[in-house]
C-alpha cells in the first residue's frame, strides 16, 4: 500500500502532456494537445490531450482518462505500478514496505490524532471522581456532557503517551495540532488536569480544544488550543457542529460569550447557541450563522468588556447583514451570564430577555450614543459631530441598502438631523428600493446556501427520473472542475448529506474525496485539483467507469465554465424547489387534518418558494444570453 499523501503528492506535480508527450508526439491545437490515438489505428489526429482538465480522450475510438489511466492501458501497468512511473519521473521515492507503515501512520491527518485525544480524554473523566463533581456541581448532566464530549486531561506531564505511544516523542504533528509542546528538547503535554471541551468543525471533526481548570482562581482559567492547519479561531464557532440543526430549525442563532454559556444554554434547550473561540466575532462567524438562518441573537454580558465585544459583533454584522435579515442585541445585567441567569431563574428568563433585545437598528444608535455622551441625550453641536464621525465608517461598510436607510433614519431622529443631511455627512446615499428582481440575482448564492433552514419533507423527493438527470449532470458539471465541489459545499450539505439515491451519494463521495485532499495537501493545491487528479483517485472504486464516461462525454460537449456554473446553481434551486414544495404539501396536509401547523414556517416557505422561482427565471434568462454569446462571439 502506497500512503494516501504520497499519491495525492504525485499526481498533485504530475501534468498529464508531459507524461502521455513521452510516448506519443502531441501538437497543440486550440485548447488541446492532439495525436493520433495509440489506442487504435489512424491517419488523422483524433486522440486530444486537455491540459486544465489533466485528462485525455480519443474521439475515434472513445478511450478516455487521467494520466494513471493512460499509463495502466498504454504500457499494461497496475496501479501502484503506474503510480511509481509517475513518481520516479518527478524524482520521488515511493515509500517501500518496510516504511510503508510508518509513513502511513504519518500520513494521517491532525483531525485523527485530534480525534484520538479527544476519546482519550472523554474516557479520562469518566473514571474521575473529582471531574465529574466538578460538573455535577455546575449542573452539567451526563447527556450534555456526552452530547459535547467534554473529557478531563490527566494530571502528569505526558498523559498523551497513554494515547500515542511511541509516535509520542517523536510525532511531530502532534506539535502541529496543538496537543504537545516542544521546549528546550523536552515534549509535554499542553493540557494537564483540566476540564476539556472538544471544538468540533461542520463536519464533526475535533479541530481543537478549550480547557478549564478545576482550581479556583487559578489562571489562566482556560487555555485554549493555538491556531493550527485545521483551526482557525476567525472562523469556527463553538457549538456550531451540535447546533446546527436547531439554528435551521428554529430559524435563530444565539451567539453568546463562553463554552460554558454554549453548553448550560443548550441543555436549558436552546440548543440554538454557540460562541466565539476566546475572540471577537468576525464577519466570518456572523456569515454562517446567516447562512443558517435569518435571525442572530448575540448575547453579552453588561460590562465595559461587554460593549465592547458587542460593538465588534456589530461591526462585523454591518458588513454582511442583508435586508432580509435580523441582528439583535441581548445585554445581561451587570456580572450575569447565561449560564449563570439560567441556573438562577430558569430559561424563562433568558427567553425573556431574547424578546427585549435590541433590534439592530436600535442597538446602533444606543452604542453610538452611548459612546458619545455615555448614554444621555446630546447637547451640542460637537457631540452631534462625534457621533456623526462614529457612525460614517459603520455605515460605509454595509452592503444592506434598506437597513442601511433605516440606520440613518433612527440616528438622524435620535440626534436631531435631517436623515438627507447625516445620509450626506456620512458619505452614504439614501436610496431609491433596488428592482426585487436584480436584487436577488445578486444575493443568489447566499441564498441558495440558506435553504438549510427549510425543513426537508420527511420523505424523499427528488428520486424520479427527472431528478436523477439533474443530479447526474450535475456531478458532469462538477467533475469539469473539481473546485467546485469546495464552492458548493454548503449546498451539496444542505441537500445532498442525507443522500437519497446513488447519484447524491456518488457526489457526497467526490466532495469528501476533493476536501481530504484539499487538507491533505493544503490550501494551495486547490488550483491543482483537475479533473484527471480526481479520477485517478476512484481509478479501483465501482464507479470509475460511470464517472469517465461523464468526463468523456464533456469533452464532446465542451460546456463553457460560466455555463457549466450557472447549471451547477439551478440545479440546486430545482432541487431545493422540490423539496420546499413537499414540505409544503406535508404542512397543508397536516393543516386539513386538524393537526398543528406552525404558521411562521408555512410563510418562510411560501416566501422561499417564491424566490426560488423567480431566481430560476433569472438564471435560466441569464444562461441563455451566455451560450448565445459564448457561442457567437467567441
Ligand atoms: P468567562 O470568563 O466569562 O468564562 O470567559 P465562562 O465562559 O463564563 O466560563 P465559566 O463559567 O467560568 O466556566 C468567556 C470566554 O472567554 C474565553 C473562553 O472562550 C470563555 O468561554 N476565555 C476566558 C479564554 O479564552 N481564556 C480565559 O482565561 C478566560
Ligand atoms: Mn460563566
Amino acid at each position: 500500500m502506497i500512503p494516501e499523501s504520497f499519491i495525492s503528492e504525485v499526481l498533485s506535480r504530475t501534468d498529464i502532456v508531459e507524461v502521455i508527450g513521452r510516448y506519443v508526439k502531441l501538437q497543440r491545437k486550440g485548447v488541446n494537445y492532439m495525436a493520433c490515438c495509440p489506442f487504435h489505428k489512424e491517419k488523422t489526429p483524433s486522440f486530444a490531450v486537455n491540459q486544465s482538465r489533466q485528462f485525455f480522450k480519443c474521439f475515434g475510438c472513445g478511450e478516455s482518462g487521467s494520466a494513471i489511466a493512460f499509463l495502466m492501458k498504454y504500457k499494461g501497468l497496475s496501479f501502484p505500478d503506474a503510480i511509481k512511473e509517475l513518481a520516479d519521473a518527478l524524482g520521488m521515492e515511493v515509500p517501500e514496505d518496510k516504511e510503508t507503515k510508518r509513513r502511513a501512520a504519518e500520513a494521517r491527518s491532525l483531525t485523527d490524532f485530534m480525534a484520538q485525544a479527544a476519546q482519550f480524554y472523554q474516557s479520562t473523566l469518566f473514571h474521575n471522581r473529582e471531574a465529574i463533581e466538578y460538573l455535577k456541581g455546575r449542573g452539567i448532566t451526563q447527556a450534555t456532557a456526552e452530547k459535547f464530549q467534554l473529557g478531563l486531561s490527566p494530571d502528569g506531564w505526558q498523559g498523551l503517551q497513554t494515547v500515542f505511544g511511541d509516535q509520542y516523542p517523536t510525532e511531530s504533528k502532534l506539535e502541529e495540532c496543538g496537543l504537545v509542546i516542544v521546549k528546550d528538547d523536552r515534549r509535554y503535554d499542553r493540557f494537564r488536569s483540566r476540564i476539556m471541551y472538544p471544538i468540533r468543525n461542520p463536519r464533526g471533526q475535533v479541530i481543537g480544544f478549550g480547557a478549564r481548570t478545576m482550581v479556583p482562581g487559578e489562571e489562566p482559567k482556560y487555555l485554549n488550543s493555538p491556531e493550527t492547519p485545521i483551526y482557525h479561531k476567525s472562523q469556527e464557532l463553538y457549538g456550531l457542529f451540535e447546533g446546527r440543526e436547531a439554528i435551521r430549525k428554529k430559524g435563530r442563532a444565539i451567539v453568546c460569550e463562553g463554552y460554558m454559556d454554549v453548553i448550560q444554554m443548550s441543555q436549558a434547550g436552546f440548543e440554538e447557541t454557540v460562541a466565539a473561540l476566546g475572540t471577537s466575532i468576525t464577519g466570518e462567524h456572523v456569515k454562517k450563522l446567516f447562512q443558517l438562518s435569518d435571525h442572530v441573537y448575540f448575547s453579552f454580558d453588561g460590562d465595559s468588556a461587554g460593549f465592547k465585544a458587542a460593538r465588534r459583533a456589530m461591526e462585523s454584522t454591518l458588513s454582511v447583514i442583508t435586508d432580509t435579515q435580523t441582528a439583535h442585541f441581548v445585554i445581561l445585567p451587570q456580572g450575569e451570564d447565561p449560564d449563570s441567569l439560567i441556573k438562577a431563574q430558569g430559561p424563562e428568563a433568558f427567553e425573556a430577555q431574547i424578546k427585549g433585545s435590541y433590534p439592530l437598528s436600535k442597538f446602533f444608535v444606543m452604542d453610538i450614543i452611548r459612546e458619545v455622551t455615555q448614554g444621555s441625550p446630546l447637547k451640542t453641536a460637537e457631540e452631534r459631530a462625534k457621533a456623526v464621525a462614529i457612525a460614517k465608517p459603520l455605515l460605509l461598510r454595509m452592503t444592506a441598502q434598506a437597513l442601511r436607510q433605516l440606520l440613518v433614519q433612527e440616528l438622524a431622529t435620535s440626534i436631531r438631523m435631517e436623515p438627507a443631511e447625516l445620509a450626506t455627512l456620512c458619505g452614504v446615499a439614501l436610496v431609491k428600493e433596488t428592482p426585487k428582481a436584480e436584487k436577488y440575482q445578486r444575493d443568489y448564492g447566499r441564498d441558495a446556501q440558506q435553504s438549510a433552514r427549510y425543513k426537508r419533507p420527511t420523505r424523499p423527493v427528488t428520486t424520479g427520473p427527472i431528478y436523477s438527470n439533474i443530479k447526474r449532470r450535475l456531478l458532469q458539471c462538477f467533475l469539469m472542475n473539481p473546485q467546485w465541489f469546495v464552492d458548493y459545499s454548503d449546498q451539496i450539505e444542505y441537500e445532498m448529506l442525507d443522500t437519497v439515491d446513488e447519484w447524491e451519494s456518488l457526489i457526497v463521495q467526490l466532495w469528501r474525496l476533493v476536501l481530504d485532499q484539499v487538507q491533505l495537501l493544503g490550501d494551495g493545491v486547490t488550483s491543482g485539483l483537475s479533473t484527471g487528479y480526481l479520477l485517478s483517485f476512484m481509478q479501483n472504486d465501482p464507479a470509475y467507469s460511470t464517472l469517465s464516461q461523464l468526463v468523456s462525454q464533456e469533452e464532446v460537449l465542451q460546456t463553457p465554465n460560466e455555463v457549466a456554473e450557472f447549471e451547477i446553481k439551478c440545479s440546486f434551486l430545482k432541487l431545493e424547489k422540490a423539496n420546499v414544495d413537499a414540505s409544503i404539501t406535508e404542512l397543508l396536509a397536516m393543516e386539513e387534518r386538524g393537526e398543528n401547523v406552525d404558521g411562521d414556517y408555512l410563510e418562510r416557505l411560501f416566501k422561499r418558494r417564491q424566490l426560488i422561482q423567480q431566481s430560476l427565471m433569472q438564471q435560466s434568462a441569464q444562461a441563455v444570453d451566455m451560450v448565445l454569446t459564448t457561442r457567437l462571439g467567441g
